[in-house]
Parts: C-alpha cells; structure tokens; sequence
C-alpha cells in the first residue's frame, strides 16, 4: 500500500460484534487510515474504545469530512446515513442488506468480482450476506471451471449471526438449562441451546423463505454475474457461537471429478482444503473462528448426479463473512485510486 496515502475513515457499529473485529482489522492489515473515528447510537455516543477514541452519535455535523465510511449497524441506519455519508463525500461500505440488491451498488467479494467496484454509482459498495459470501469464495473456481447450473445449500449458522444479542441468548439458555432452570426465549422464535431452527431470518408475509434464504439464492446470481444458477437454500440456526458451516450440493454444466475440485479449490485464492475425512479432518466452525479463509472439505462425487459435487464450506461469519471482506474492499478501493476522488468530487 502507498505510503502517503491516508485517510480519515468513520467505522459505524463500532460497539458491535462486527464493527469490533473491523476495527481490529484495519490495524492488523495495516489500513493507510490517519484517523479512525467509531459510531454508534445515541446509546454509546460518548464511551470511549480503548485504543480508539470517543463513540460519536450520527449527525449531519459529525459525519463530514470522510474518505471512507464502513457500516455494520444494521439496514435501517445504512439506509438513513449511507447516503449522508456518500454526499459528504466518503465511499460507504456496507455490511447490512440494505443496499445489496440495487442496481447502482456493486456487491462485492474481494476474490471474486472486485472489478463490480468500478460501478459504485451511488458512492456506497454492499458487501453480502455472510452465507452468500463463504460459499461464493468457495465455488468461484468452480464456476470458472465448469460453470454452475443448480445449488442445493444446507446452512448452518451460528448465533453470532445475529448479533451481540444472539450470543447472549444461546449462553444464558445453555447456562439455565444446565442449572435445572427453565430458557428465557427471547431472540428466536423458540430456544435455540440444543437445538436446531429452521428459521434463520425471518419469514415475511406470504413467503414460504426467509429473508437469509433468499439472500443466497439472490446475492449468489448477482456475485457471480449468472441471473440462470437455480439456487434451492434452507438456512437453519444452530447453536454454535461464532462460524457458519454449509452442506452445498453443486451441479456443474460440465463434470469435474472431485479431484479436479480439490485441486482448483487449493489454487484458489482465499481458501484452504482440509479434506483427509477418514482421519478426522475437515472444516469446523471451532477451528475457523478467529480466521480469515474460507475451509473446504468433504469433496465428494453426489452418487446420484454424474455432474454433481458436494462440499462442506466453514468460515467465521464476523470475519470473512463480514468485517475482512469489507476491509479487504477498502484496500481494493485504495489501490484503485477509488478513495481520494469521493471526497474530492463533494469538495
Ligand atoms: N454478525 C454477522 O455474522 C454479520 C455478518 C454480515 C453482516 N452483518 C451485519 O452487520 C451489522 C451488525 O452486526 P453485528 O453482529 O455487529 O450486530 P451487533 O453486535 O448487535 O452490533 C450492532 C451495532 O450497530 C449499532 N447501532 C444499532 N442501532 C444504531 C443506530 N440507530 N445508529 C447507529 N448505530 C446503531 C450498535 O450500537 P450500540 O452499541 O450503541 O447499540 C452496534 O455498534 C448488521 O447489519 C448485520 O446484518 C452481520
């Protein structure tokens, strides 16, 4: 990265989960940032994050004078402040869905289509749903390969997927139930400690799939470019706390033996195979927390399908599914010269 490049960059949902793990990250990776403000809501304005600074509340006077403003406090504030911020003049990155399926807001995974940058029309970039972005990293090589026809995607996520709230509430079941006491349920639509819910999201009038599931099958066509992959999602929360895992049946147009997969998987950027079954080896959400890549295994032909494959994909939802990708979007934006000028053109 340039040296004398630097610039001022506002994290929003700062206090949250993923706002945390982004503001470790622009550290860790070395983010030419010269100042990083957080904010939050009217709550938290005014606590300190250590090594950080002063939470600010969201205002038309606070929000001026950025290059670089990531979001990750939910659909209602992207929508209201996302805008803002981009006629202020900062390039948005967005972690909620609020804006992923708009035409002029590219929704990009940074090993898959940073080109879509280039069409950040509205000033704001969306990154996806966190399902939608492990498995995309994982079958792009695929699809360059042999081309996809039809996905049949199990998931299996984690409580951390929705939020501080989510996490709170699989501990304090587990602890009650454990101490013979009965489960507060709260956040799901029933106790989610040991047990599973076919119910990630929500279901809105008269949809028979929640909002997760169309998410994937939607922001799955759009990243990939190719509105013809038929995509058949059920997304079930479980009780892991952090790491999302995935049963993903793919049907190429072309055959490709499992071999040919695990070789184009390895190449691939951003991804790691662990794939020895019979020795206990293949991809968990224990061991992905706290990591960037996305983990294949379980390669295997589907015996029913001569031109089908099924995989197991794992990846920390807080990372790659959300605040890494953002993170590497704003260096994709940096080395492309995409910064500087946002703010210079509202000048
Ligand atoms: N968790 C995941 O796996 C994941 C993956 C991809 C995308 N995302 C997206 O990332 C976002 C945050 O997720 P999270 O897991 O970090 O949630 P979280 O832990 O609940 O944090 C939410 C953050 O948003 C802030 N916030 C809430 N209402 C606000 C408002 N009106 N104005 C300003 N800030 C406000 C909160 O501030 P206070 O502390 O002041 O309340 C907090 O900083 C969501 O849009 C989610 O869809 C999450």
């Amino acid at each position: 990265m340039s040296a004398d490049a630097s610039y001022r960059v506002a994290v929003v949902g700062a206090t949250g989960q993923v706002g945390g793990v982004m503001l470790a990250l622009l550290r860790e990776r070395g983010f030419p940032a010269r100042e990083i403000v957080p904010f939050a809501s009217a709550r938290s304005a005014g606590t300190t994050i250590e090594g950080v600074g002063v939470v600010q509340p969201l205002s038309d006077e606070t929000i001026q004078g950025f290059d670089l403003a990531i979001f990750s406090a939910g659909g209602s504030t992207s929508g209201e402040w996302a805008p803002r911020f981009a006629d202020a003049g900062a390039i948005v990155v967005d972690n909620s869905s609020k804006w992923r399926m708009d035409d002029d807001v590219p929704l990009v995974v940074s090993e898959v289509n940073p080109e879509a940058l280039d069409d950040a029309r509205k000033g704001i970039v969306a990154n996806p749903n966190c399902s939608t972005m492990q498995m995309v990293v994982a079958l792009k090589p695929l699809y360059d390969a042999a081309g996809i026809e039809r996905l049949v995607v199990s998931t299996y996520q984690a409580v951390s997927g929705t939020g501080k709230k989510g996490v709170d509430e699989l501990l304090g079941q587990a602890h009650a139930l454990l101490h013979g006491q009965d489960a507060e349920v709260g956040v799901y639509a029933h106790q989610i400690a040991f047990n599973a819910l076919p119910h990630a999201g929500s279901f809105a009038p008269g949809d028979d799939h929640t909002d997760e599931e169309r998410k994937l099958i939607n922001e799955t066509r759009k990243i990939l470019g190719d509105p013809s992959i038929r995509v058949s999602a059920t997304c079930v929360r479980v009780p892991v706390v952090n790491g999302h895992s995935e049963a993903v049946n793919v049907e190429t147009r072309t055959p490709l033996s499992p071999d040919e997969a695990r070789e184009l998987l390895a190449a691939a950027p951003g991804v790691t195979v662990l794939d020895d079954p019979g020795a206990g080896v293949y991809p968990m959400a224990i061991e992905a927390e706290g990591r960037d890549d996305v983990f294949v295994g379980r390669i295997r032909r589907d015996p029913g399908n001569e031109r089908a494959l099924d995989l197991w994909i794992v990846s920390d939802n807080l990372r790659k599914g959300a605040a890494t990708n953002a993170v590497q979007i704003a260096e994709l934006l940096h080395s492309r010269g995409l910064l500087r000028g946002a703010r210079a053109r509202a000048a």
